[in-house]
């Protein structure tokens, strides 16, 4: 059957037979499963004209869909079962979110063209007898996308969320803050976005590169955006995890309110949103005042993103020089004040205040593994990203855990070490690199795998100027991920890495179907490559100008 991800338990009947559709099919939707019944006229409707109308009450209908609370018992609150026999075809899910899952396994039974936006003339449909079984093995199935670095416009975004969904992922944790660029809008500081979501210029390439994009860069989603993409991804059971970044990868912010800096060190007032990338050392000011406009910010992003969507909340905590911190006879009279083991304590004092603060409204924190570092906050749940160690020390403390190593699932690196990769940056990291990543490593004690929610792929966008590179730095590697973190055997050497290739054949006629600028397995197409833009060499090796 092709699927990707691969379902539990897939059995063609022997009977060979298919159930033909014809022209008019009709749909009958079962308590509660009206969301799922309205995206599947309209996502199905569009690729194969059909209107789906409703069955009549005891009329025979060629699709049934059903919730069966039971099913979820054996497989799981988000699994999901496909019948198809002469009388048609029934899904049911042990929820909605498993039903949803059933419709995604259902468009890719049809064949790529159930994934265009208008019916090909002629084409019929019909689906071999057979039952399906599935359900997924981790409940965070995640990307993020970095968006502050290069923008990527509302309706990009909501593109993602209907890709995510094909793939069975369920979060898109949406980077939102950093020294480039500032993209929600804040009503009350509305500077966040008039002056910290443009920049004049940008590095063409990575660090090493001399090259200049002279172009403004910018961008920004208002709240309505927020809450058209929230709510666009809670129709496809994917939930939106937004970061606000603090107290380091904070310019943006800093050149939009320079009272947000530390001012005795740095003239903040000079500052522009950085048009370069790397480390930045103009992080926030520990200071009350910065506390206060932050919970400020907090306040409208618990508004945007509200509690039954997502209770986590991302605040970053990652790669927060403390150089203006050692220099700053303000932030050094702090420390001292609050009696906390120097810049680390600082930096752990910003970190558990907002644990507090969102615990109090009912919120989880989520950050970077740094805020491991002087001691991690109680209520905190950590992205490990700098390898296993930090989720594994978190995991072991008690504290749920997102593994997204930046060794196997950073999908900005490179896939292949040729010269051909477009500014090549980070490790390379093939698809079946991707395909053997093991979210649980396997010193972990079976308590602390419990804390393991499950993993995610982070897309960072320095070198990722737009869709079309994104889509290339993020598939084919995301499917492979997908199966990862919904079906994978807990034993990496185990996966049949020649099976899901054989499978991907048929998947890259769903992504050119769905308009995937993917990378081809042979490499880049002429027209997705980027001679001459550095990027950054591996180690040892001279840079792939
Ligand atoms: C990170 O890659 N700085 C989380």
């Amino acid at each position: 059957m092709d699927l990707i991800p691969a379902p539990r338990l897939a059995v063609l009947d022997e009977d060979g037979l298919r159930y033909a559709f014809g022209p008019e099919p009709a749909l009958a939707a079962g308590p509660g499963t009206q969301g799922v019944a309205r995206l599947l006229r309209r996502d199905l409707g569009a690729a194969t004209g059909w209107s789906l109308p409703a069955a009549a009450p005891g009329e025979a209908a060629d699709l049934r869909l059903r919730l069966d609370p039971e099913q979820g018992e054996r497989l799981g609150p988000e699994s999901y079962g496909i019948t198809v026999d002469a009388t048609g075809v029934e899904l049911a899910g042990a929820s909605e979110a498993g039903l949803f899952w059933a419709f995604q396994t259902l468009r890719q039974l049809l064949g790529p063209d159930a994934y265009r936006r208008a019916p090909l003339p002629g084409r019929t449909w019909s689906l071999p007898h057979g039952r399906i079984a599935d359900g997924p093995r981790f409940g965070w199935r995640g990307l993020m996308l970095d968006v502050a670095r290069h923008f990527l416009p509302k309706d990009g975004v909501l593109r993602y969320i209907d890709l995510l969904a094909a793939h069975k992922l369920n979060v898109l944790h949406l980077h939102l803050t950093d020294d480039q660029g500032w993209r929600i809008e804040i009503k009350r500081h509305p500077r966040l976005t008039e002056v910290g979501a443009w920049r004049a210029r940008s590095r063409w390439g990575h660090r090493a590169s001399p090259l200049w994009n002279e172009t403004p860069h910018g961008g920004f989603y208002t709240q309505d955006d927020i809450r058209e993409i929230v709510a666009y991804a809670a129709e496809r059971h994917v939930r939106v995890v937004p970061e606000i970044d603090v107290p380091g990868h904070s310019q943006a912010a800093i050149a939009a309110y320079p009272e947000l800096g530390n001012g005795d060190v740095v003239d903040a007032s000079a500052l522009e949103v950085w048009d370069d990338w790397g480390i930045c050392e103009n992080v926030l000011a520990p200071t009350e005042a910065v506390l206060r406009f932050y919970e400020g910010v907090f306040e409208e992003v618990l508004e945007l993103f509200p509690a039954e969507v997502s209770p986590f909340v991302h605040v970053g905590g990652d790669e927060c020089p403390k150089v203006q911190w050692k220099a700053s006879p303000a932030a050094q009279e702090r420390i001292r004040e609050l009696g906390v083991d120097g810049e680390d304590g600082l930096q752990s004092w910003f970190i558990r205040h907002f644990d507090g603060w969102l615990a109090e409204r009912g919120r989880r924190l989520i950050g970077w593994d740094e805020i491991l570092e002087g001691g991690l906050a109680p209520g905190a749940a950590v992205s490990s990203w700098r390898g296993y160690a930090g989720g594994v020390a978190a995991a072991e403390a008690g504290h749920d855990v997102v593994m997204c190593p930046e060794q196997q699932v950073y999908l900005d690196h490179r896939q292949a070490g040729g010269a051909d990769e477009p500014m090549p940056i980070g490790y390379v990291r093939s698809l079946q690199d991707v395909y053997r990543f093991e979210p649980l490593p396997p010193k972990l004690s079976a308590e602390a795998a419990g804390h393991v929610l499950g993993a995610q792929a982070n897309a960072w966008s320095e070198v990722m100027q737009d869709q079309n590179r994104l889509d290339y730095q993020v598939f084919p590697r995301l499917a492979a991920f997908a199966e990862v973190v919904w079906s994978s055997l807990p034993e990496p050497q185990e996966r049949d890495f020649a099976r899901f290739e054989d499978r991907m054949t048929a998947h890259y006629a769903r992504l050119d179907a769905l308009g995937v600028g993917y990378r081809p397995p042979g490499g880049p197409l002429p027209w997705q490559r980027r001679p001459g833009v550095l990027g950054r060499p591996i180690e040892g090796e001279p840079p792939h100008a």
